[in-house]
Order: structure tokens, then C-alpha cells, then sequence
């Protein structure tokens, strides 16, 4: 790959933390697609980490990934991202967005809006670790709330050091699950460009966002942007994130991206992990492309303990060499043009 300097810090673009999708295996592939994209883990409760086996949460890769950690006591908080760092993660991000009953229970997630000093205090015991702390949080959960309350929210966790927060562009309404609640509660975009000029620190937006034109169109209002379904269901649009954002060169072709994955899938196997496990990243490789339903398909019905790379094999020989040979899609105006790269 040529060398280039990325014109912007890895934050411009992040993969969102995504709990049963952004696991090791699929940081590979997201890793394998663009050099550049800031990865984050699931979420993983502080208590979980600190008494279970930190092995088992490892960054996996190299490059930019952050650890995505739940709780609200900060000296456990503080324990876990000390294992964060041991781990090979390059920054730790608290939850301050998941709206479940479950993680309401625990006194974490979204519920911690409600409590700002309560989560300076964890920022703080956080950043002792020595790696940068974020917040990921949502505009608010009290439907009563407006800008002011939010600001206040950031200016707080501002203070205690943190190094920038991610805005899930709606509120939280505790009444609603998970998945209603990144749907129903009204996207507010406009409340996150205000949020972003009026605090020190960078503001990254997510929420809604279905694909690289819209993200791009956030440019100049945030210093980021952060897609989780978009990013589950059609990996392939990381292969342009690279250029689209960072100054770089165009990813590999969805072929070249599938070889390489097997080289990771092989070593995978060879460590004893399972094959559904892993192929589980590569089903929306080819989504909306011709073929792409059966290719899905396979992989999914076509699997027989014992079968290994095969099965990928036997799902890639279906799909047509215009599929698996077309170069990622490159928009016509990036995130931050070269000449305006800082230095
Ligand atoms: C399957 C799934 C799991 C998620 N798990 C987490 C999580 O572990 N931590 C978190 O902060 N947000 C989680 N989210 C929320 C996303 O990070 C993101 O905020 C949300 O999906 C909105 O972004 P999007 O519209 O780009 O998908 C999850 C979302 C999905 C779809």
C-alpha cells in the first residue's frame, strides 16, 4: 500500500460499538477494509472485565480500537481500563447511551445522563489508566430536556478530562427497548452542530446516518461521524472510508478483502474457534450486489461441522467477477481536502 499521512485523527470516521457485532472477528474485517477507521469493541461491563478473564477481551488487532466499557463505579471502572491498556486498546469509551432495563438495573448505560457528576467522577478515575476517556451518550433521557441540559451534561464530563464525546443524535426513552429506541426517538441533528460549537472538546455525531454521502454530508459541522448499522449490514462501504475521509488510498476489492479475511478465518480455526463464529462478518460482504443474497444464504445454511474454509470457498464461486473485482466506490468531495490538512 502506498504511504500517506492520514489527513485527520481516527476519530473522523468510527465504527460504532455494537453488542453480537463488533467483535474481534469483525474489527478484522472492518481492519482489512480501511487502515484508518477508529474501531470500538461491545460494550463490556466494567465488573465483567475486572472479575472474568481480560484474554477473552482482547483488541485483537493493531490500529486504532477503542474499549467500550459499561458501569458507573469508577474505581471498578478505573481497574478494567488498566486491563484496557495491558489489552493493546488505544483509548477507553464509558456507555452512557444504551437505554436496556437490564443496563438501567446495573446503574449504567443511558440512565447515567441523569447523573453528570456521577460520570465526571468515572471519566476522571478512567483517565488515571493513562489512555484517552470518552463518552458515548444520547441527547438526553428526560423528555422534558432540551440543549441546555445536554450541554450541561458535556461541559461536565468536559472538565473531568475527557477527550471528546460521541452523540447518539436522539434521546433515550426508558420505556422503549433497544431497538425502539434507535428508531422512535426523533433524530435531532441540529442539537448536536449546536453542542459542537459550543464545547472545547470534539464532537463526534451518529445516529441514522445509512451510508458513506450522508455521513459526509456532516462535514464541517462535527469532527466526526460514527455508523453502527450501516456498517453491520454493508461492510464493504468501509473500503472508501480511507480516501472518503482520511486523505488515503481507495480498500481492497470485496475479492481481495475475502482472501485476506481467510488467511484470519485459517489462523482463527487453528486456534480451536468455530467456523460460524467466524464467517458471521463476512455475510454482508456482498449485500445488495447481485448474488449477495446467495452468498448469505450459503454461508449460512451450507454449514457442516468439520467444513472450514471451504464453505467460503464453495459461497464465493457463485458471484459473478464484476462483483468480486469492482473497486470501492470513491465520493467526488472527501471529508477534509488534502491542502487543508493540518500539518
Ligand atoms: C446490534 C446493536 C448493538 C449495539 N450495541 C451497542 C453497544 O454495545 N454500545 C453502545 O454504545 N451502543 C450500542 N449500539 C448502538 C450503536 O452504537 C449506535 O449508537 C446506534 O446503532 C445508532 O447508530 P446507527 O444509526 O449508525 O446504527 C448497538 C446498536 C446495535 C444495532
Amino acid at each position: 500500500m502506498p504511504v500517506y499521512r492520514p489527513t485527520g485523527p481516527s476519530f473522523a470516521f468510527s465504527v460504532a460499538p455494537m453488542m453480537e457485532v463488533t467483535d474481534a472477528h469483525f474489527r478484522a474485517l472492518a481492519r482489512l477494509l480501511s487502515r484508518e477507521a477508529l474501531l470500538y469493541s461491545e460494550m463490556i461491563p466494567a465488573a465483567a472485565l475486572v472479575r472474568g478473564d481480560p484474554a477473552r477481551a482482547s483488541s485483537g488487532e493493531l490500529g486504532p480500537v477503542a474499549l467500550q466499557l459499561g458501569g458507573s463505579d469508577p474505581s471498578e471502572l478505573a481497574r478494567a481500563a488498566e486491563i484496557g491498556v495491558q489489552l493493546g486498546y488505544s483509548e477507553i469509551d464509558l456507555n452512557v447511551g444504551c437505554p436496556s432495563p437490564r443496563v438501567a438495573a446495573g446503574r449504567f448505560g443511558a440512565c447515567l445522563m441523569a447523573e453528570p457528576e456521577l460520570v465526571a467522577d468515572c471519566v476522571r478515575a478512567m483517565a488515571e489508566a493513562g489512555l484517552p476517556v470518552t463518552v458515548k451518550h444520547r441527547l438526553g433521557t428526560d423528555p422534558q430536556s432540551g440543549p441546555a441540559a445536554l450541554l450541561a451534561f458535556v461541559q461536565a464530563v468536559a472538565a473531568a478530562g475527557a477527550a471528546r464525546v460521541t452523540v447518539h443524535a436522539r434521546k433515550a426513552d426508558l420505556g422503549l427497548t433497544p431497538r425502539q429506541n434507535r428508531e422512535i426517538p426523533p433524530l435531532r441533528y441540529d442539537w448536536v452542530h449546536a453542542l459542537a460549537r459550543q464545547v472545547p472538546l470534539p464532537v463526534v455525531l451518529n445516529g441514522g446516518l445509512g451510508g458513506l454521502e450522508q455521513a459526509l454530508s456532516q462535514r464541517g459541522s462535527v469532527a466526526g461521524v460514527m455508523l453502527g448499522r450501516a456498517c453491520r449490514d454493508q461492510p464493504f462501504l468501509l473500503a472508501s472510508v480511507d480516501a472518503a475521509f482520511f486523505g488515503g488510498s481507495p480498500g481492497p476489492t470485496r475479492r481481495q478483502a475475502a482472501r485476506a479475511y481467510l488467511g484470519y478465518l485459517e489462523a482463527g480455526l487453528s486456534r480451536g474457534l468455530t467456523l460460524p463464529r467466524l464467517v458471521r462478518p463476512l455475510l454482508g460482504l456482498f449485500a445488495g450486489q447481485p448474488g449477495g443474497a446467495r452468498f448469505r444464504r450459503t454461508l449460512g445454511e451450507s454449514y457442516r461441522p468439520g467444513l472450514g474454509p471451504a464453505l467460503v470457498e464453495l459461497a464465493l464461486r457463485d458471484l459473478p467477477d464484476s462483483v468480486l473485482d469492482a473497486p470501492p466506490a470513491i465520493p467526488a468531495v472527501p471529508w477534509i481536502s488534502r491542502a487543508a490538512a493540518p500539518a
